[in-house]
């Protein structure tokens, strides 16, 4: 069976990650990356698989490791993205596309098809890659780059941090609703649109600056060049997605999808709301993946009823007090 999560970092303070046994490597062919900037960075420097290809447990020591991203929120992260995205047999996930060196798929419906899988964690609204209607929702997007840029200038004096983050969530909210004719923002990308606003306020930033504002130049390097900035030092304690109620307070979003065409949103009352942990987790366990896994048997069923119990205990860890579903029996 799957081995279970690490724990925590024994010593989360602040230190040089960007270090002579993480040295930058370019790509090589056939190398993934995809959607996450921390995820590619991570990849780039050797904190991951240099190809892209990863288990969980490797995903949330480096995640830890590189980034200081607390426990119980990586531990969710990483398995609510493997359940559906990651080979549930051989235990591996690709941090983007597709790919063969994840092994034989498992029977469709499921898909395994890496983090670019649209629609579970990836979704629209992205601060640097475009919707996935526009055609591609993984490489890095100098026009949209160029709105953060813009909006980093009119709030936040040059520099992204939370009121920017707020008010760019906002902007990219209505411009999907008002040029994607299949704009949706629902549970559970709902959840990751939110956090990943904040999260380059709260990991991107040099451990040793506590200004909360992130510079420009810092941003480009993990968005577009997949690369920690030299020296680099890892934030001060592991934190998930603090501040993040700054830009909920202020956008005030419901969760829903354009009906018909553009400008046509309309709520969606069956998606969990931003306060709904549980009914997040109940709904991706016994919607999404019993549609992708609906008669799972053998070595299977085993897997992903382990992979299931870490996403479990990964709640109960992050104190949401779910009652655990049982998809596939106890
Ligand atoms: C997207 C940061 C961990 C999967 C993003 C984005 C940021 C980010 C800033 C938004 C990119 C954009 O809007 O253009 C981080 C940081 C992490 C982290 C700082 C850890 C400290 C993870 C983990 C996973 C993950 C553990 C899954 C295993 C994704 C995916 C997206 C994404 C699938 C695409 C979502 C979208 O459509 O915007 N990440 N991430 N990330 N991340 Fe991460
Ligand atoms: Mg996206």
């Amino acid at each position: 069976p799957p081995p279970p999560p690490p724990g925590p970092l024994a010593n989360d303070s602040s230190k040089l990650v960007n270090d002579a046994a993480h040295p930058y490597q370019p790509l090589k062919d056939g190398d993934q990356r995809g959607p996450c900037p921390a995820l590619n960075t991570l990849a780039s420097h050797g904190y991951l698989p240099r190809n892209g290809i990863a288990t969980p447990v490797q995903i949330v020591n480096a995640v830890q490791e590189g980034f200081n991203l607390e426990n119980s929120f990586a531990r969710f992260l990483v398995y609510s993205t493997f359940l559906v995205n990651g080979n549930p047999i051989t235990n591996l996930m690709s941090i983007g596309a597709a790919s063969p060196l994840t092994g034989p798929n498992p029977p469709a419906p499921a898909t395994v098809a890496g983090l670019n899988t649209h629609n579970n964690c990836e979704g629209d609204t992205s601060m640097t890659r475009a919707d996935a209607y526009f055609g591609d929702n993984h490489s890095f997007n100098e026009t949209r780059f160029q709105n953060l840029v813009k909006y980093s200038n009119l709030y936040g004096n040059g520099k992204y941090n939370y009121t920017v983050a707020a008010r760019l969530r906002e902007y990219l909210i209505n411009d999907s609703i008002a040029n994607n004719p299949q704009f949706t923002l629902v549970s559970p990308r709902l959840f990751t649109a939110f956090a990943e606003s904040v999260f380059p306020v709260n990991f991107f930033i040099d451990g040793r600056d506590k200004s909360g504002q992130l510079d420009l130049d810092v941003a480009r390097s993990f968005f577009q060049n997949m690369t920690f900035p030299k020296d680099f030092y890892r934030r001060d304690g592991a934190v998930s997605n603090v501040g993040q109620d700054v830009v909920t307070d202020y956008c005030q979003f419901k969760p829903g999808y354009n009906a018909k065409g553009v400008n046509s949103f309309i709520v969606d009352p069956t998606s969990a709301t931003l306060d709904q942990p549980c009914v997040r987790y109940t709904n991706f366990v016994n919607g999404l993946i019993k549609s992708l896994y609906p008669n799972p048997t053998g070595v299977l069923k085993e897997a992903l009823n382990t992979n299931l119990q870490y996403l479990y205990e990964a709640t109960v860890a992050s104190g949401d007090g779910c009652t655990q579903v049982f998809p596939y029996g106890q």
